[in-house]
Order: structure tokens, then C-alpha cells, then sequence
């Protein structure tokens, strides 16, 4: 496939290969509209520097104008676009986004590979180098700008060789893929190790030492003078390895505030990651909750941070598992500024292969949290070479989402994915409430499959993929099920871990009592007996049990009804692959979770199904 025909999914309907040389987000808008639009309907444009990034829409004379700012005004256009291409009415008014940075954080190698990537290589890296296709990457800006994201973080927060000279050797090469993307109103982060210094020559790396400050202050510079609108950058420090200031005996404010300090003059912002735990936990240990660490490291040091500082925080305490809590931390840091992190790479959630829909996840962390409490927004991409571009082909209304959540994260999932669906396929109304509705439900399905009622980690270890459930139980992960022949699940109350104190009284009061706390959390926050009997009169054992059966019988149907739709053939071919891997998938988590239960419980299934032994 020629590289200028990979159409972004939901922008079929713009057909006009971007051509090399725009010179900002306006002009871009000018050529999107140009060629949408019949001259006797081109919107009239006013741009408006004051405006930024929002946009506003009117109708004078009989004509509609579009007034926007420097990013605005190409939000717009598409606004515009996506209302015509689904013939519903343009909305007039005013629209802004409510997070200012929209962050799409890519865990890109240099050698191509992409760390818990789904969908081919990298489409920047190769080899060492920032390599790439231009117009695939005016494609991807497209893209980007069409989702309303605004910034991308193109390598990996695991800062893996080379990497570290895309701010050195390599800022040639960085500042040209920058320039490819300001078109777009889409600005570049890079991830920093936080020990550079240490090899280049200055011999530590320690936060308070000022040749260390000096080297980043310079660093900066150079960058900056590259990069004028380059956006900071994002750090994995003492996690996983990943080298960090309590090498030097300092806090993760010092570390942080020192990067920060280097790149406040050119309005740079410091993410920094508070996905820190102890990866080396002994699992004879049951006091130590790896769920309780980011809360006890960073609530200490609420108010610590310089103001262009960013603690991004993982919205569940653990890792992206198909169902969590939200972390605490993200209710309890008042004088600090937050993003919230998600995961479009769907590591724990399916992978691409299976179908797991995002929206509903999102829809409940911001109805729990309050859109409020956190400033940005950031994802972890699911984007790769593939033709198209996630992987599974509904995979993209993921990457579409988090930009719509982004600007708005009131969203509405279903109104969202209905209007991804129209703008992807342009079905019928029955046949497109299938598709939505289904899409809208697989998360539940996917949840039923594998780890239900909160249990979370049953996965193979390192792939993540497919059902072992003791797979985790004697790693140094901090990982754990615990289950054995009585009972299953961790008590993370007064009488366990305590991980519920971390939450503001009414969460608290809602989790700590099995009967108030969501079943499907259950045995994330107790420990509890297969004779337990759950609000439906079914015991614990049985409901285990049911959901794995009913999870793939509904996977079934699902694949039956997506199967039947009458998508473009590519896209049929993808999904019927997919499908059946799903379906593989699913019937595998059946059979091994029930077995495993049904081994160490030796209760039978009260309706008398199969389970193997
Ligand atoms: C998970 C994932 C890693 C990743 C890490 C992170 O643990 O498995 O691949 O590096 O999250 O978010 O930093």
C-alpha cells in the first residue's frame, strides 16, 4: 500500500493526500476545507490569535464561519467536517478544550520496536534513528489534530539506548520530525532517563548538585533553540529499575523540580510518573500492597512540586487491569498538579486482538475522581506501521475517544463511539446501534472472561496475554490473588493492608464493607469464602463460575453480530481474524479459571457444566 493511501479510519471521507509544506494548523484547516467543501460552501475562516485552541462556529449571511486561534481554527475544521460527513446539523457555538495538553505518550524504540505494541513497528524510529515516511506522518498529524491531541511523546518512558540522543547527537533529526507535526497543532515530549548527566561526562547525577542542574539548564537551551514549541518532558524515575534521585538520598520533588527548573523558561512542562512501587517484593510478604505505594511516596509530597511539574498517575493503584479502583492518589493531591494516565495499548485489556471498548472505563474514573482534579490527559498510544494504524480496526474508536475525553471529558461514551461509527463506516441506523451497542458492552464481556470482580492480574507473565492464574502469585511483582482451596482475593481493610484508609471517607465507607462495595471490585478490596453468598443468592464459586461461561457464550453473540455487519472488506477480513482469536481467547479463560477454581475449591458447578480437570 502506498504510504499517502493509509487513511486515518474515521477521515475516509478526506481523500486529498496533504501536501508537503504547510506551514501551521491554519493553512492546514484552509487545505482540509478547500477540499471538502464545494467553493459555493466553503466556510468563511476568521482566524483569531486570542482564541488558541478553541473555535467558534457561526452562521452570517446564509455562510458559515469559522472563527478560530492558532490551533482553533483547525479543531474547527474538522468539527466542521465530521458534522457534514454524518449529515447531522452543525452545532453553532463556541467549543474549547478542557484539558490544555492532550498527551499521547508513545513507548517507541529507537531500534523500531514498540514496548507493548500491538500494531507493528514504531512510525518514527528505525534502526537507531528518527526514520519515517513524510506523508504518513502528515497522516498521522491529521489524525492526531482530527482527535483533538495535541501532544505526542514519541519514545518510550523506559529510555532505552539510543534514546537519549534524540536530545543530543540526534536534536537534528527530533526538530525535523517536530517540524512535520506542527502543521497539525501537535507538539513533541520526549521521555528523559534521569541519570544522563551521569554518562555524559558529569559523573552523578544527583538533583542538588549544580553541575548537574548547569548540564540540564544547557541541555535545554539547545533544545529549545531546535524545538521553539517543543512541549518537556516526561520521566520514569525509581521505577522499575529505571535510574531516579533516591539513588542520591533525594526526594522525587528534588528530582523533579530540578528538571523542571531547567526548562521553565521556555514554558517546557515536567511530566513525572508516580507509577512507583517496589518491583522486588517478596510474596511471602502480606503486609507490603504494592496498590498502597504511590499514595505513601507522593501524598507526603503534595505541594512540593514547582508549578510546571505534572504528576501523571495510572487511574487505578496497579497497572491498567481490566478493572480497578481509582487510585487515591488522584483524590488526595490538592497543591499539585495532575495528569491522568490511561492505556489505548490494550496490555491487559485484549491486546488488540479482543475487542475492549475504553469509554465506559473513562466515563466511571471521571464521574469517581471529577474531571476537576486532574489538568491534563494522557494515554498511552496503541498506534504502530500497521496499514491500519491500531491493530484491530475498532481499536481506533479508542485512540478517537481519548482525544473527544480530552476536550471534553462530560462525554457521553455511546454518543462518541456512535459518532466514530458514522464517521468510520456509514452504516445503516439498526446496523450501526449493533455495532455501538456491542462496542459499548465489551468491556463488560472482556471483563467476565478473565479476571472478574477485581480480581485483575491472572494474566501470563511478561506477554500479559491469555489465562495463568498463579502465573503472578510467586513473583516480586506485588501481584497477588491469593487464592487457595477456602477463599480468594486480598482484604485490603483494617483487618488486611489497610489500602482503603488512602481514600476520602465516603469511597472508603463504600469499599470497606463487602455488602456496600461494588461487586465488581469485590475481591480487590476482601478476601473472601467460595460459600460467600453474593446480593444475588448465588455463592462467590458459582458466580466465578458463571461469568466465565456466560463471558464466552456473550463473546459468541458478539462475534456474531459484528460478524454480520456489512463492514469494508479490509476491515471485514481484520475483524473476522480477530474475532476468532477472541473467541480462542475467551474459551481458553473459561476453561483454565473454572479448572483452577474447581481444583482448589472442589465445589461443583451448580448447573452441572463442564469443567475440566
Ligand atoms: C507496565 C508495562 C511496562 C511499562 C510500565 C510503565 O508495567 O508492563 O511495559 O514500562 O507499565 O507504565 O512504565
Amino acid at each position: 500500500m502506498n504510504a499517502a493511501s493509509y487513511s486515518p479510519a474515521w477521515l475516509r471521507a478526506l481523500t486529498a493526500p496533504l501536501p508537503e509544506g504547510l506551514a501551521s494548523p491554519l493553512e492546514t484547516a484552509r487545505f482540509e476545507l478547500n477540499a471538502f467543501y464545494p467553493a459555493d460552501q466553503m466556510p468563511e475562516i476568521c482566524f483569531r490569535e486570542e482564541m488558541g485552541d478553541s473555535y467558534r462556529i457561526e452562521r452570517a449571511d446564509g455562510r458559515l464561519r469559522l472563527s478560530g486561534g492558532k490551533t482553533g481554527v483547525l479543531y474547527g475544521a474538522y468539527a466542521l467536517i465530521f458534522t457534514s460527513v454524518c449529515g447531522t446539523s452543525v452545532r453553532l457555538g463556541s467549543s474549547a478544550p478542557y484539558y490544555p495538553l492532550r498527551v499521547l505518550s508513545c513507548w517507541d524504540n529507537m531500534d523500531g520496536s514498540v514496548e507493548r505494541g500491538y500494531s507493528g513497528n514504531s512510525l518514527w524510529f528505525e534502526g537507531g534513528h528518527v526514520r519515517y515516511d513524510p506523508a504518513r506522518i502528515r497522516q498521522l498529524g491529521r489524525m492526531l489534530a482530527g482527535a483533538g491531541i495535541n501532544v505526542l511523546c514519541v519514545n518510550n518512558v523506559n529510555v532505552h539506548y539510543p534514546a537519549q540522543e534524540l536530545i543530543a547527537s540526534q536534536l537534528n533529526e527530533t526538530a525535523a520530525l517536530a517540524a512535520e507535526l506542527r502543521p497539525f497543532g501537535v507538539r513533541l515530549m520526549l521521555s528523559v532517563d534521569f541519570s544522563m548527566p551521569l554518562s555524559q561526562g558529569v559523573g552523578t547525577a544527583d538533583p542538588l548538585d549544580e553541575n548537574v542542574q548547569r548540564w540540564w539548564r544547557e541541555r535545554a537551551k539547545r533544545i529549545w533553540e531546535a524545538v521553539p514549541d517543543f512541549a518537556g518532558f516526561m520521566v520514569k524515575a525509581d521505577s522499575e529499575h529505571r535510574p531516579g534521585p533516591n539513588a542520591y538520598g533525594r526526594t522525587h520533588a528534588e528530582g523533579a523540580n530540578m528538571l523542571a527548573r531547567a526548562i521553565a523558561p521556555y514554558g517546557g512542562k515536567l511530566i513525572w510518573r508516580a507509577f512507583v512501587y517496589d518491583c522486588m517484593q517478596d510474596w511471602r510478604d502480606t503486609l507490603t500492597d504494592r496498590a498502597k505505594a504511590a499514595f505513601e511516596i507522593y501524598k507526603p509530597l503534595d505541594g512540593r512540586f514547582d508549578d510546571n511539574v505534572i504528576l501523571q498517575v495510572k487511574h487505578g493503584p496497579f497497572d491498567f487491569q481490566v478493572r480497578e479502583p481509582v487510585s487515591p492518589l488522584l483524590l488526595s493531591m490538592p497543591r499539585t498538579h495532575l495528569a491522568l494516565e490511561v492505556q489505548l495499548a490494550q496490555e491487559y485489556t485484549g491486546q488488540q486482538k479482543d475487542i475492549y471498548a475504553m469509554l465506559p472505563l473513562w466515563r466511571e474514573i471521571f464521574d469517581t475522581v471529577g474531571k476537576d482534579k486532574v489538568e491534563a490527559f494522557t494515554a498511552v498510544s496503541n498506534l504502530g506501521r500497521d496499514a491500519n494504524w491500531t491493530g484491530h480496526p475498532f481499536a481506533a474508536l479508542n485512540l478517537f475517544a481519548f482525544g473527544a475525553f480530552g476536550w471534553d471529558p462530560d462525554s457521553d461514551p455511546e454518543r462518541v463511539t456512535r459518532l466514530w461509527a458514522r464517521l468510520t463506516y456509514g452504516l445503516k441506523p439498526a446496523e450501526e446501534d449493533t455495532l455501538v451497542s456491542w462496542l459499548l458492552r465489551s468491556r463488560s464481556i472482556y471483563e467476565k472472561c478473565t479476571s472478574n470482580l477485581g480480581l485483575g492480574w491472572m494474566v501470563t507473565p511478561n506477554t500479559h496475554y491469555g489465562p495463568n492464574p498463579w502465573g503472578y502469585e510467586f513473583q516480586s511483582w506485588g501481584t497477588y490473588n491469593r487464592a487457595d482451596r477456602n477463599a480468594v482475593g486480598v482484604d485490603r481493610t483494617k483487618t488486611g493492608t489497610n489500602y482503603v484508609s488512602q481514600y476520602p471517607e465516603e469511597l472508603k465507607r463504600l469499599y470497606e464493607d463487602p455488602r456496600s462495595c461494588p461487586e465488581n471490585l469485590l475481591l480487590f478490596f476482601h478476601r473472601l469464602r467460595y460459600d460467600c453468598v453474593m446480593a444475588d443468592g448465588r455463592t462467590l464459586i458459582q458466580r466465578l463460575y458463571d461469568d466465565h461461561f456466560d463471558g464466552f457464550m456473550e463473546t459468541e453473540e458478539m462475534a456474531r453480530a459484528l460478524l454480520s455487519l456489512p463492514l469494508p472488506q479490509e476491515d471485514m477480513e481484520q475483524v473476522e481474524d480477530r474475532m476468532r482469536l477472541q473467541l480462542e481467547n475467551a474459551r481458553e479463560w473459561r476453561d483454565v479459571t473454572n479448572t483452577f477454581f474447581h481444583r482448589l475449591s472442589g465445589v461443583e458447578d451448580a448447573r452441572g457444566r463442564k469443567i475440566y480437570e
